[in-house]
């Protein structure tokens, strides 16, 4: 299938039309971005990589029963999508506290939560992604009270889909970032599932296997994804 207009340009992903009305082509490119596209360097073959973690990841969810926008993988780099109308909003399941949450709050990095925390944050770079709360959703109606609830349940059900998958494999899911968005009647998980969007630790030694290791410098990035991957079942 060949990518029509180009629709919208992130930082790590573009979006095209398709030659269906109902969906579109997401590309997903080398650029990596950190601390709301201050920085951005590209990784090679994290396009690559990425789209393919995307796919298997969207697929296992899938048949565990979480609706998402995933069709099908059109190439190495380039996923076929449903098109949605997303919410603004990124939701945020913890684990661990680490991140954001511990400058925020002054918590200890690296404490397990006595139960996953959930956090909305409007999806805003000029404002550096401000974390929001239920009643500003629905007062600036940028979703109402049935998206914000599929939300909070599909996002939680993710982390114990998710979590087991990766636990399994001899790694720790600590925190995550999901979008959702609208077609028609129906809501959909959207964006992505990739090591750019959540944190994922290895269980014995600790080490950083995602975007921490760009923000921080750690290099290795792409690597570690592609461990992840393979840990995981993926063949790349
Ligand atoms: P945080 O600790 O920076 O708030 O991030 C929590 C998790 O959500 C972490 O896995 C990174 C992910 N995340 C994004 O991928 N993009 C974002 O814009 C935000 C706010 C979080
Ligand atoms: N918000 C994403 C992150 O922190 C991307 C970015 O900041 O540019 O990883």
């Amino acid at each position: 299938m060949q990518r029509g207009e180009q629709l919208y340009s992130g930082k790590a992903k573009s979006v095209y039309e398709s030659d269906q009305d109902d969906a579109l082509i997401l590309h997903f490119r080398n650029d990596t971005s950190a601390f709301d596209g201050e920085r951005i360097e590209q990784l090679d073959r994290k396009g690559m990589v990425n789209n393919k973690f995307n796919a298997y990841v969207m697929e296992h969810l899938e048949r565990e029963g979480i609706p998402t926008h995933f069709l099908e993988l059109l190439s190495d780099d380039e996923t076929l999508v449903r098109r949605l109308d997303m919410f603004p909003i990124e939701c945020v399941v913890r684990n661990i506290a680490t991140g954001s949450i511990c400058k925020r709050l002054g918590v200890e990095d690296g404490v397990d939560l006595s139960q996953p925390t959930f956090e909305f944050f409007l999806k805003n770079d000029e404002l550096h992604d401000p974390m929001i709360n239920e009643y500003h959703i629905k007062s600036f109606n940028w979703a109402d009270d049935e998206a914000v609830e599929v939300m909070k349940v599909q996002t939680f059900k993710v982390n114990d889909i998710l979590s087991k998958l990766f636990a399994d494999a001899g790694m720790i899911l600590v925190d995550f970032k999901l979008e959702f968005g609208r077609q028609g009647a129906n809501i959909f998980l959207g964006d992505e599932f990739t090591p750019d969007g959540c944190r994922i630790w290895d269980a014995e030694t600790r080490e950083k296997l995602d975007k921490d290791r760009f923000r921080k410098g750690l290099g290795g990035v792409v690597e570690a994804y592609e461990q992840v991957a393979q840990r995981i079942g993926l063949d790349i």
